[in-house]
C-alpha cells in the first residue's frame, strides 16, 4: 500500500455556538507522519472524524488523493482509524476484532484468514488471535487496535491519542513501533496527541492547534527553532517568557528592557516582528532555558541579568537552575550534566548570558 495524500480545503465544525474547527487548511503528503498537537478541547478529534468520515463538516472539503470525499460515507474512504479510547468489541475474539473490518469490506475467507495473521505479526502478537480483549494487557489491545486498523492496507491510517491509556515506557516502546510500521509500508499517517514530546519523536511534520485553528505548521526543529507564536513557543519544548519594552533600535541592534531584571542586547531585528519596534513598544521574549548561559560573574562587557539560584532540578543527564532574577521572574536555565563541579548552587548568586540569536521576541498585540 502506498501513501495518499490528504488535503484539507476551509474545513469547519460547528456545535451549536462552539466553533470546534474553524475553517482550517492543511495538506498531509503521500506517505507522510504529521501530529496534530493542542490543548484539550482545541478540535483535534473533530478534525480527525470528518477526515474519516463520522462527523460532517458545516464548512469546505476533504479529498484523499485525488478524489472529494466530502460526502463519502466512513467505509468507502480507504481510512484506517484508532480511536481515543481504544474501542475493541468486547465480546468477539482478537482475531474476529480485526477480521470485522475485512467482513465489512466482503473479504474471501481464505484470504481473511491470512490477512488477520499478517496483521497480528506486523504488531507482534501472533498466537494471540483467539483472546478476549479483556485477556490482554492495556498495550496489546492497543496493537490489536492498530492491527484492526491496518488489516485492509488502508493508504490513510489517523490515530487519535493511541497511546494516552499506557504508561510512559509501553507508551515510548509504542511509539518506535508505530513509527517502524509506519516507514515499512509508507502509509500516510495523521496522528493525534497532546503530548509534545511524542510529537516532536515521531512526526515529519506537526501542525499546532488552537482554538480549532492551526496556530503553525511546520517540521520539529521549526516550531522549536522558529515559533510562530508565543503559544507555539510555550507548547513546544519548555520556554521562559520575559515582558520587555524597546529601549533603543538603530543600526547597532535592538536595546530591551526588562524592568528591574535589566535589559538585553540584540544585533538584529529578529524575524517574528515585521516592523522595527520604536522606543516605548512593549514586547514578549521567549527563551530556551537551554539556550541561556550561566555565570559566576557578570562579564564587564556583556549585558547579563543577574540572579540569585533558587533550586537545582536533576532531570536524567539534565541539571533545571531556577533563578530568580532582581525583578522577581523565575528563569529557568538548563545545563548538562557535566564533569563539572563547579556549578552553582541554591542560593548562589548568578549572572544570566542570554545570546541574541536566542531571544523570541512577539509584539505584544499577538501574544
Ligand atoms: N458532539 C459534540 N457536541 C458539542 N460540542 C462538542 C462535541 N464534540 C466536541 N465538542 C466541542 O468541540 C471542541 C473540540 O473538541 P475536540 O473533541 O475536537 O477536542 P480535542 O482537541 O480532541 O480535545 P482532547 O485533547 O480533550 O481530546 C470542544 O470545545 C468540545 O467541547
Ligand atoms: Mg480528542
Amino acid at each position: 500500500m502506498d501513501g495518499m495524500n490528504v488535503s484539507v480545503r476551509g474545513l469547519g465544525k460547528r456545535y451549536g455556538s462552539v466553533r470546534a474547527v474553524n475553517e482550517i487548511t492543511l495538506d498531509v503528503r503521500p506517505g507522510e507522519f504529521l501530529s496534530l498537537l493542542g490543548p484539550s478541547g482545541s478540535g483535534k478529534t473533530t478534525l480527525m472524524m470528518m477526515i474519516a468520515g463520522f462527523e460532517m463538516p458545516n464548512a469546505g472539503k476533504i479529498w484523499i488523493g485525488d478524489r472529494d470525499v466530502t460526502d463519502v460515507p466512513p467505509n468507502r474512504r480507504d481510512v484506517g482509524m484508532v480511536f481515543q479510547r481504544y474501542a475493541l468489541f468486547p465480546h468477539m475474539t482478537v482475531a474476529e476484532n480485526i477480521a470485522f473490518a475485512l467482513r465489512m469490506r466482503k473479504v474471501p475467507k481464505h484470504e481473511k484468514a491470512r490477512r488477520v495473521a499478517d496483521a497480528l505479526a506486523m504488531v507482534q502478537l501472533e498466537g494471540y488471535g483467539k483472546r478476549l480483549p479483556n485477556e490482554l494487557s492495556g498495550g496489546q489491545q492497543q496493537r490489536v487496535a492498530v492491527a484492526r486498523a491496518l488489516v485492509f492496507e488502508p493508504p490513510v491510517l489517523l490515530m487519535d491519542e493511541p497511546l494516552g491509556a499506557l504508561d510512559k515506557k509501553l507508551r515510548e516502546q509504542m511509539q518506535i513501533e508505530i513509527k517502524r510500521l509506519q516507514q515499512r509500508l509508507g502509509v500516510t499517517v495523521i496522528y493525534v496527541t497532546h503530548d509534545q514530546e511524542e510529537a516532536m519523536t515521531m512526526s515529519d511534520r506537526i501542525a499546532v492547534m488552537r482554538d480549532g485553528s492551526l496556530e503553525q505548521i511546520g517540521s520539529p526543529s521549526e516550531l522549536y527553532d522558529s515559533p510562530a507564536t508565543p503559544f507555539v513557543a510555550d507548547f513546544v519544548g519548555k520556554t521562559n517568557f520575559l515582558e520587555g519594552e524597546c529601549r533603543q533600535c538603530d543600526g547597532t541592534g535592538l536595546e530591551i528592557g526588562l524592568g528591574h531584571n535589566g535589559f538585553i542586547r540584540i544585533a538584529q531585528c529578529p524575524p517574528t516582528l515585521a516592523t522595527a519596534p520604536k522606543p516605548g513598544d512593549k514586547m514578549r521574549l521567549a527563551v530556551r532555558p537551554e539556550q541561556i548561559r550561566m555565570l559566576r560573574a557578570a562579564d564587564e562587557d556583556r549585558p547579563a541579568l543577574d540572579g540569585v539560584v533558587e533550586a537545582v532540578i536533576f532531570v536524567g543527564s539534565f541539571r533545571t537552575f531556577l533563578v530568580r532574577l532582581a525583578g522577581g521572574d523565575i528563569v529557568h536555565v538548563q545545563t548538562h550534566m557535566g564533569h563539572d563541579i563547579s556549578q552553582p548552587g541554591k542560593g548562589d548568586r548568578v549572572s544570566l548570558a542570554i545570546p541574541g540569536k536566542a531571544v523570541h521576541i512577539f509584539p505584544q498585540a499577538r501574544c
